[in-house]
């Protein structure tokens, strides 16, 4: 029999692609490794967990499981559209802000539209806009690792069909004022289809950031500027990454075509239960946000103590410098010590680590074993 190789039929595109490679789970660390204790601080989770409410309305439908899911998420959008005083229609879901990277780029990309990115922003749109064979215009970040939105602005074309704000920022932990994102949308061009690009504004840590007076409430553009999606996740302040849900809010006309493609019963009952829960329960964020100013002023404290240059953040992470070391080979070392960071290669970061917030003891063995490995 002839061998079959499936590489005769996937999509050319398909096979530049390598798997997505995420931090590995700390049980199969701990067998690798043969080692009893290992932390996590390496995919920007929040370590509080979820609100209690969440975890009951999680378990309560437990038993209910052999039912699809709301394939429409309907009380979810109800939900949100309540908190954000908008309407049913302006709400999507996804399987994690993550589903919907995708979704949008499948509703929107053509082969050949340019979509315009900041150099050291999530990897996820890249991908996504490769996968449509579109086109990725990157461009740099202004010193201090900011995205640059008058260069992007200027970045835009005729062909332009969408530009990817991050903000905050990840891995870099900065962000863009209100002022600046305000100019960014008065400056962009029409492009050949006679409106304005998409504006995709993922907000994966806008809670975290909400303390800074000039960060933007990118809802109040929304009226007025149909074109803005604002992205958000119920992974990092609600502290249910294991669920998988995100959202966006976006103008009516937007949402149409995202509805039209998204595969039904996405996000699982679970999440949806979840997410609900986690909307009511407003001490969620408050505590979330606190906790994370009062880690970074005491990791910062003491990395300033050893010497260490890092990058100051308003998300729930932070970006350090370990040179003359390279982050491969600091991941590596942190991670015999039993404490799993993130290398930043992926990135073209090579002299960086990203290290997200833990609880107070995480941070206590993340400073004394960095404090080890860097020989400070
Ligand atoms: C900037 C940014 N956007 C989106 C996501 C995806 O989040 P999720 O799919 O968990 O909602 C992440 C996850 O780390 C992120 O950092």
């Amino acid at each position: 029999m002839e061998k079959f190789d499936a590489g005769k039929l996937a999509r050319s595109v398909c096979k530049t692609f390598q798997p997505y490679v995420a931090g590995k789970p700390i049980e199969t660390l701990k067998r690798e490794l043969g080692l009893k204790h290992i932390i996590k601080i390496a995919s920007n989770e929040n370590p509080l967990g979820p609100s209690k409410k969440a975890v009951k309305a999680m378990k309560d439908i437990a038993d209910k499981v052999y039912f699809y899911p709301d394939f429409n998420s309907t009380e979810l959008k109800m939900a949100l559209a309540k908190h954000y005083k908008l309407k049913i229609n302006n709400i999507i879901v996804g399987c994690g802000s993550d589903e919907l990277i995708e979704i949008i780029a499948r509703a929107y990309f053509n082969p050949e539209d340019e979509v315009v990115i900041s150099k050291y922003s999530f990897t996820r749109y890249q991908m996504a806009v490769k996968l449509m064979n579109a086109k990725s215009v990157v461009v740099p970040m202004k010193e201090g690792f900011v995205h640059d939105l008058k260069a992007m602005a200027k970045a835009c074309n005729k062909n332009t069909k969408a530009v990817f704000i991050t903000n905050p920022n990840n891995p870099t932990g900065t962000y863009n004022t209100k002022k600046e994102f305000e100019e960014f949308l008065k400056a962009l061009p029409l492009n050949k289809y006679g409106v304005k690009p998409l504006v995709i504004s993922d907000e994966a840590y806008c809670e975290f950031a909400s303390y800074k007076k000039d960060f933007p409430d990118t809802l109040k553009y929304l009226a007025k500027n149909p074109n803005l999606i604002i992205l958000r996740t119920f992974s990092k302040i609600y502290a249910m990454a294991g669920a998988r849900v995100g959202y966006g809010l976006v103008s009516e006309t937007v949402s149409d075509y995202i509805e039209r493609i998204r595969p039904p019963f996405d996000v699982n009952k679970f999440a949806q239960a979840g997410a609900i829960a986690s909307l009511n329960d407003k001490s969620q964020v408050k505590r979330s946000v606190a906790h994370v100013r009062k880690e970074f002023k005491f990791i910062f404290a003491a990395l300033n103590k050893m010497g260490i240059k890092y990058i100051d953040s308003v998300g729930n992470f932070f970006l350090m410098s370990v040179a003359p070391f390279k982050g491969k080979q600091v991941f590596q070392d942190m991670l015999k010590e039993g404490v799993i960071i993130r290398a930043m290669d992926e990135y073209e970061l090579y002299d960086y680590v990203r290290v997200t917030i833990g609880t107070r003891k995480e941070n206590e063995l993340f400073l004394k074993k960095i404090k080890k490995v860097l020989k400070k």
